[in-house]
């Protein structure tokens, strides 16, 4: 039941993945056709970007029809085999669940700015000023200046979080809360098991609050996840809620709310820790991360669709990682930094394996953002968000092997630059490599799965002195795992205090080495540049008596 808890998440971006029909989108059929080599690198479960029927503004985050499947994807039918096979193959597969709002051309919004006596006028916020609300900040501040838009149809303005075409729902209409448990049950009913459930802080609004996290919003995502736990068993309910640890707490509840939340707050730790060669930046923020209860976990990600978003972090540190990271302007986007992981990090191959190490044995069930597993590169010259949506680059041949479509008509063009071109870097070569960062990945999600310290264990961060190195202790039942990472690009002596662990052998799980048994007083370690190691301590033989 609680399955997601050991489980490597892996975020597809339908249009992006593999073009099955040749029209240059990706598709359900191309999707279905991957699924062995997502099965070769070792992930559990597959979290597709909304698959909707949509206008795409907001890449299929306008929802025009909740029901229908964007027809660049395919049929229901097609859809319906991509969940069986996945299944077959002993994968699970969520979807994107867009709660907040709906696309301006949705049936509800289109009756609702026909007239203001519409009976789906109240699915909608409306108001005849646009100073309502008006502490409810502005997230996409690179493109606006208010959240209300005026409709002059109707001659009110409507409100909404993100892009003027994408209109807030009013949860306050209890047709609306049903509505959405009505689209819920739609899909769960084919098969798919839970949703990431899109913008949840921003449901319920209320004058006077900064309209994030109300109480109103929380009860209703506890109804939310009644239903699904009275209608559909071993499902999960994924939450994006880009908050401060204390208050994504709450979308835990008492077990009753959501089963994991995205960590938004430690991503971009990892990338302030591993640009400071320190390891404060991750232990501060899971110190002041709160328990959550045992059914629950959370989802930790390097890299995502999205802006690497830098909201959760102060203005001081916001601005060194624009400054480290995003030293070209046209690489920030809003709050946050539109690269994908592998340039972000020079194209250095150890500092992307560190990184994948620390997501892959930190606590929380890791999410990888499709071809980062490859180490693809962004084009930066595309608009908005879509450098990180290029293309996956599946072969040197044309189009990256995506599609057989005319260039001409390909939804994005591939990644080229001199240095990621997709004929240096795709699937098929590393696939054939051995020592390709796609078979280093393969090889720590399975030592992963192994352990089920990982997803279940305990984390208790050592204190040495040397604060280039992080390390710390997973356990689980029997299980005793002791990581160690080298953050800095130089080599770094550490002292371990043993004591935190018993008489033991260390053995790298990774190359198999066996380590200086660990015994009474400090462990001494010299790690090389970016050393990652994680050891399974086996216990001594006791002497026989
Ligand atoms: C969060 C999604 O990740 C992002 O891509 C989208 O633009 C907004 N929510 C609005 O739905």
């Amino acid at each position: 039941m609680t399955w997601y808890k050991d489980a490597v998440f892996y975020e597809v971006y339908i249009r992006a993945f593999c073009d099955g029909n040749g029209d240059g989108h990706g598709d359900f059929q191309g999707l279905t056709s991957k699924l062995g080599y997502l099965q070769e690198l070792g992930v559990n479960c597959l979290w597709l970007l909304p698959m909707y029927d949509s206008p795409l503004v907001d890449d299929g985050y306008d929802v025009r029809d909740f029901l229908k499947i964007h027809q660049d994807y395919g049929t229901v039918e097609d859809f319906k085999e991509m969940v069986q096979e996945t299944h077959r193959r002993g994968l699970r597969v969520i979807a994107d669940l867009v709660m907040n709002h709906t696309s301006d051309q949705h049936a509800w919004s289109q009756e609702a700015r026909s007239s203001k006596n519409s009976p789906k006028r109240d699915y909608y916020l409306w108001s005849r000023t646009n100073r309502k609300l008006k502490d409810a900040r502005i997230i996409f501040v690179d493109f606006q200046e208010s959240n209300w838009e005026f409709d002059p149809l109707t001659g009110e303005y409507y409100f909404h979080r993100f892009y003027p075409q994408q209109p807030d729902l009013n949860y306050d209409n209890p047709a609306v809360q049903q509505a959405m448990l009505r689209v819920m049950k739609h899909w769960l009913d084919m098969g798919i098991d839970g949703f990431r459930a899109d913008a949840v802080p921003y449901l319920f609004k209320r004058e006077g609050t900064n309209c994030e996290n109300l109480p109103e919003t929380h009860a209703y995502l506890k109804r939310v996840r009644r239903f699904l736990d009275e209608n559909y068993r071993g499902k999960v309910l994924l939450a994006e809620a880009n908050q401060w640890p204390e208050e994504v707490r709450e979308y835990f509840g008492a077990g009753d709310e959501f089963h994991m939340c995205l960590h938004f707050p430690l991503m971009p730790r990892i990338f302030l820790a591993l640009k400071r060669e320190d390891r404060r930046p991750i232990v501060d923020i899971l110190n002041r991360t709160p328990p959550i209860p045992e059914s629950c976990q959370w989802a930790t990600f390097l890299r995502c669709h999205d802006e690497l978003t830098l909201e959760m972090v102060t203005e001081e540190d916001r601005q060194f990682l624009w400054d480290a990271y995003a030293p070209d302007h046209q690489m920030r986007l809003n709050l946050g930094i539109r690269r994908r992981l592998s340039p972000l990090l020079n194209n250095d191959r150890r500092r992307i394996e560190l990184a994948y190490s620390l997501l892959l044995t930190l606590p929380g069930s890791p999410i990888i953002y499709y071809g980062d597993e490859i180490g693809m590169g962004d084009n930066i010259t595309l608009k908005d968000r879509g450098g990180l949506r290029t293309p996956m680059q599946w072969s040197n041949e044309e189009n990256a092997g995506f599609s057989v479509a005319h260039p001409s008509a390909m939804y994005s063009p591939v990644n080229d630059d001199e240095v990621l071109s997709y004929k240096r870097i795709n699937a098929r070569s590393q696939l054939e490599d051995p020592s390709s960062l796609f078979h280093t990945v393969r090889k720590m999600i399975l030592a992963r799965k192994t352990h089920r310290a990982f997803g279940r264990g305990s984390c208790q961060f050592l204190e040495p002195q040397n604060t280039a190195v992080l390390a710390y202790l997973r356990r689980y039942e029997s299980d005793n795992i002791l990581v160690v990472h080298n953050l800095s690009s130089s080599r770094q002596s550490v002292s371990l205090e043993s004591t935190e662990f018993p008489a033991c052998l260390p053995v790298d799980m990774l190359s198999g080495d066996a380590f200086a048994p660990v015994s009474r007083g400090p462990y001494a370690l010299d790690l090389d540049p970016y050393q990652y190691l994680w050891l399974t301590l086996k216990p001594l033989s006791q002497p026989s008596p």
